[in-house]
């Protein structure tokens, strides 16, 4: 009686795009979608197209002339019937919702409606200010320095680089863990920057400095490291706690592989700062509603994560955004991002099949605690005339994750496929079954994409658990909701199990992190009230590793068999 249907939600699909950022993504991006017959605007806040490349020399790895492939593109995409671009402008406001996003672009001045977005905002380099003597002058980073080698070619005679000494130096402004990650395009840049000194001046002397050659993908990198060193390019490891030191004279370093110190008297200090977000990444982050990890790129959408019930939100990111990449894997981002965006806009039509929360207006006390909780920015305050802000959820950005039920003070929210009336029943009528013999009476509360997918699995393959264990299946750790764990105690259980994705595997952004937060403030309340917290356990469970989850269910039952019957359930 108490199950009840799922009402898929639908909505019309503008059919035009969005692309924010005119660098080599973002015009490729525009291109691709606009060549596809796709009507496309292209916002870029800076006063001419091209991105970095536009201060590039030659891009590695054939060393094409940067300004050749960026002139290309850029008429490519202001010529572009189908095409609109806006130098000097800036997207200040999205809303809307899946389908119809409307945006502004310099303030109120314009306004239009998309059905897509793709991000294609880049990042930049590091200026590595107080590091290494840099100055922009005789210590530069490596896109000022493809600046010089660009004006060399132009006129070689003003430079005066004809017989000098260049060091470079890899992973600057990465020590002490200030840059955790390997910005993945330096050590090709500084190989490329070496062989054009090289070429241009033989008898200068290039020598990189590096703590770890990244020189992965294609096989011809390595190739390229060989003829670096045929053609006299020097290569010095050090130590990455004692990183080199730049005198007014010389750069000082300790050559681990050759163990002895150096002195290199130099005329230029290349430094190669890793890529980092742009400044105002987390202001796009929140009006896009897209996530940002621990580095404040935008991660990747984990397909293999995704549940496949919720509409597809239109807004796709490529390029540096993402995470440092170069100039070919930018541009293959790009097409596969406007593929996506193409998909998206040309189906018409999106629909949401998730298990919607719904606000119940007459409990809702304007609180706002769902709006913080939802991962998905799909809860706003609406005024209602008179009243108090309500809060209203975007059926459309809803992926049913189940964390806002959990958060409403007032039970105001609710997901009608996991009401608590349902999870109840659930809870008693499992109880009321496994009462056998004296035996511990557990329940086992499973992730979908995890615990419970898991407790199948194991199933499927004949693994045996302790018949003791219920197991009862949530959406994802989100719904864990310690009243409910609470009830079971009090309703006879002997111990509540939780089985929930590993960190960073959650299907809903940050389920399990709310559900690990909750779990830990219920162990300490059990723990203080006087109830040992051991009967309360959450685990991270992997889908396919069923043996692991039957093992585990296997020790939480050996440690209720030995600690008796719950004093709550009176035995
Ligand atoms: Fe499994 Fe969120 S989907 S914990």
């Amino acid at each position: 009686a108490l199950r009840q249907a799922r009402h898929p939600v639908s909505a019309e699909v503008t059919p035009a795009a969005l692309v924010i950022g005119g660098g080599i993504a973002g015009m490729t991006a525009a291109l691709t979608l606009a060549n596809a017959g796709q009507p496309v605007k292209l916002v870029e806040r800076g006063a001419a197209l091209g991105g970095m490349l536009r201060d590039a020399f030659t891009l590695y790895p054939d060393r094409r002339n940067a300004a050749d492939v960026v002139a290309q593109k850029v008429e490519a995409v202001t010529h572009h019937p189908r095409g609109e671009g806006r130098l000097k402008s800036q997207v200040t406001d999205v809303s809307g919702t899946v389908g119809r996003y409307t945006v502004r672009v310099n303030g109120a001045g314009q306004r239009f409606d998309v059905g897509a977005i793709i991000v294609a905002t880049g990042a930049h380099a590091l200026q590595p200010w107080g590091l290494f003597r840099y100055d922009g002058h005789r210590v530069v980073t490596q896109l000022e320095f493809e600046r010089e080698l660009r004006d060399i070619e132009a006129n070689a005679q003003s430079v005066g680089l004809q017989a000098s000494d260049v060091v470079m130096i890899l992973c600057a402004g990465q020590h002490n863990g200030a840059v955790p990650y390997c910005s993945g395009v330096c050590c090709l840049g500084a190989l490329k920057q070496a062989m054009e000194i090289k070429a241009a001046y033989p008898q200068a002397n290039a020598t990189i400095l590096f703590r770890d050659l990244n020189l992965l993908g294609e096989n011809t990198y390595e190739e390229k490291l060989l003829e670096a060193r045929r053609a006299g390019v020097e290569f010095i490891r050090y130590i990455p706690s004692s990183p080199p030191e730049v005198t007014g004279e010389v750069v000082e370093v300790y050559d681990e592989l050759a163990g002895r110190s150096c002195r290199l008297p130099y005329d230029r200090v290349v430094l190669a700062t890793p890529l980092v977000p742009q400044p105002d990444a987390s202001v796009v982050a929140h009006m896009l509603g897209i996530a940002q990890d621990e580095n404040g790129f935008f991660p990747e959408v984990r397909h293999r994560l995704r549940p496949q019930n919720y509409a597809e939100r239109g807004v796709y990111v490529c390029g540096a955004a993402h995470y440092p990449a170069d100039w070919t894997e930018a541009e293959f981002q790009a097409t596969s991002a406007a593929f996506k965006a193409l998909r998206h806009l040309w189906a018409g039509q999106v629909t949401s099949h998730a298990p919607v929360a719904v606000v119940d207006e007459t409990l809702c006390t304007g609180c706002g605690n769902c709006v913080q909780a939802c991962p998905f920015g799909a809860i706003s305050m609406h005024q209602r005339e008179g009243e108090l802000d309500l809060s209203q959820i975007d059926p459309l950005l809803c992926a049913g994750c189940g964390n806002c039920v959990v958060v409403c003070p007032v039970k105001a929210i609710s997901q009608p496929l996991d009401s608590d009336a349902q999870v109840l029943a659930q809870i008693e009528a499992a109880l009321a079954t496994a009462a056998q013999n004296g035996r511990p009476r557990i329940l086992v509360f499973g992730c979908e994409w995890s615990g419970h997918a898991a407790a199948e699995l194991a199933g499927a393959n004949k693994l045996s658990y302790p018949a003791e264990a219920r197991l009862i299946r949530v959406g994802c750790s989100a719904r864990f909701d310690p009243t409910h764990v609470l009830w079971a105690f009090f309703s006879g259980a002997d111990g509540v199990f939780l089985g929930a994705c590993p960190p960073g595997d959650c299907h809903y952004v940050n389920g399990n992190r709310h559900a690990q937060e909750r779990f830990n403030t219920l162990r300490n309340l059990l723990a203080e009230s006087g109830f040992d917290p051991r009967r309360l356990r959450l685990e991270w469970i992997t889908p396919d590793d069923p043996q692991d989850f039957a093992d585990k269910i296997m020790d939480f039952t050996n440690l209720m068999r030995a600690l008796g019957p719950s004093p709550v359930s009176g035995g």
